[in-house]
C-alpha cells in the first residue's frame, strides 16, 4: 500500500509589535516537542517551519499537510491530539471486508434478500 507523504507545517513567525504571532507565543518549542512526540509514536513525519498561515490571532498554529487538519491555539497538552490525528491517516482503521461470493454471502447470512427463494 502507498504511503502518503504528509508533513506537519508549523508557523514560526515572530512578529514583535502589537499584533500576535505563532513565534512570540512558542511556536519553534512546540515544534521541536511535536518532533519528538511523533517519533515517539513511530511516525516520522517532518515538522517543517512556515512564515505565516495569516491566521495569527488564533496561534500558535500549525496543520497537517497536504490539506490536513488545521490546529489552532496550540499548546503542549493539545499536541497528542495532532499526533493521533497523522496516526489516523497513516493507519487508518482497517475497513471489514466485504464478501463478494454469493455462496459464501448466503452461508454467512450475509447475502442480498433478493436471492431468497420462498416455497408458498
Ligand atoms: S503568525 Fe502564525 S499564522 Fe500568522
Amino acid at each position: 500500500m502507498p504511503t502518503r507523504k504528509i508533513s506537519i507545517l508549523v508557523c514560526i513567525n515572530e512578529r514583535f509589535s502589537d499584533r500576535p504571532s505563532c513565534g512570540v507565543q512558542g511556536s519553534a518549542k512546540l515544534a521541536k516537542q511535536l518532533e519528538y512526540k511523533l517519533q515517539e509514536a513511530g511516525l516520522p513525519i517532518p515538522v517543517e517551519p512556515i512564515g505565516c498561515f495569516g491566521r495569527c490571532h488564533e496561534g500558535p498554529n500549525l496543520r497537517i499537510a497536504p490539506g490536513g487538519a488545521f490546529f489552532t491555539e496550540m499548546n503542549s497538552a493539545r499536541l497528542d491530539d495532532v499526533v493521533a490525528a497523522v496516526a489516523a491517516i497513516i493507519h487508518p482503521p482497517a475497513q471489514p471486508a466485504t464478501c463478494t461470493d454469493p455462496l459464501l454471502a448466503s452461508l454467512s447470512g450475509a447475502s442480498d434478500e433478493s436471492t431468497h427463494h420462498s416455497d408458498r
